[in-house]
């Protein structure tokens, strides 16, 4: 189900992992100059200076780029996040990719963090326009009611969400309380390959099973950062936004009889 105001594109490029600087750069820079106009990042990724050099090297302005990225990755946080911690980790963020304000600012894990502190900060920031918008990540149903209760501009939760793990549940709640669903791992981190079923959708229509892939998450309404590194993939995913897959293929892959979750590290929730 599309959220029909949210300001997030339904296509953009993922780039954890893609941490070598002219490589990074480069991945970015192409897909923007082939008609990708988000980009996702975070503080945990150790790239966001190449990723902001692919946006300032390419042939787009910077207006026309949405751009995300992640703090609070427990990684990254010491203690409790305070105001003046939490507002020193997004100004880092903006330092790094250079630039004044993101389009989105993800809360990166909820951890046990007090979600008061955590929300009312980047509220602030928002109002004070070094954010766009304001979402959050890997947050259970309970986590989004508590964010909503301290901040109700709260636009997306992004989470692992794939063939294996369709999320059915937790899209049907952010839809209800009006928050959009962007899908990590949106390939399974690269699992999809081995799943017959969409070797055989994507046979059918004679495309990858990367294409056809984002094509069944295209048709649930639910925007995907696909991580590709070189041309060819960025190109490929690229071009499943024009493939409209009939009901009865999107059905196929939401009867894929697989539940995989392949983040679930110590300081997930209890999901
Ligand atoms: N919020 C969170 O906690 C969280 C957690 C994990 C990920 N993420 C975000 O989600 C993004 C995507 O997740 P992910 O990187 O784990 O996995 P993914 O996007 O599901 O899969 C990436 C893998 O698929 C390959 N690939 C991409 N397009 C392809 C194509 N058309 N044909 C064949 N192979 C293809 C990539 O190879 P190449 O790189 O060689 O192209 C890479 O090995 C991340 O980059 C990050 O931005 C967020």
């Amino acid at each position: 189900m599309v959220i029909a105001d949210s300001p997030v594109p339904r296509l953009g490029l993922g780039t954890w992992q893609n941490t070598e600087f002219e490589q990074c750069r480069d991945s970015v820079r192409t897909a923007l100059e082939m008609g990708y106009r988000h980009v996702d990042t975070a503080e945990l990724y150790d790239n966001e200076e190449p990723v902001g050099a692919g946006i300032e090297a390419a042939d787009v302005p910077r207006e026309e780029v949405y751009l995300a990225t992640k703090v609070l990755h427990p990684r990254h946080v010491e203690g409790d996040p305070t105001r003046a911690s939490i507002r020193e980790a997004v100004d880092g963020c903006l330092s790094r990719l250079g630039v004044d304000s993101v389009d989105l600012m993800y809360v990166h894990w909820p951890v046990d963090y007090d979600l008061d502190v955590v929300h009312t900060t980047l509220a602030e920031l928002r109002d004070e326009g070094r954010i766009d918008d304001v979402a959050v990540s890997n947050y259970t149903p309970d986590h989004v009611e508590r964010a909503l209760d301290v901040d109700p501009d709260v636009v997306a939760n992004q989470v692992e969400l794939h063939p294996l793990l369709p999320q059915a549940e937790l899209r049907e709640f952010c839809a209800e309380v009006g928050v959009d669903v962007v899908a990590y791992a949106p390939l399974a981190h690269g699992e999809v390959f081995d799943v017959p079923e969409l070797q055989r959708v994507a046979d059918d229509h004679g495309v990858s099973v990367a294409r056809a892939t984002l094509a069944w998450h295209l048709a649930h309404g639910v925007a995907a950062v696909p991580k590709a590194t070189g041309e060819e993939h960025i190109r490929d995913n690229w071009a499943a936004r024009t493939l409209d897959l009939p009901e009865s293929d999107v059905a196929a892959i939401d009867d894929i009889d697989r539940r995989e979750r392949f983040f679930d590290s110590d300081y997930a929730p209890d999901w």
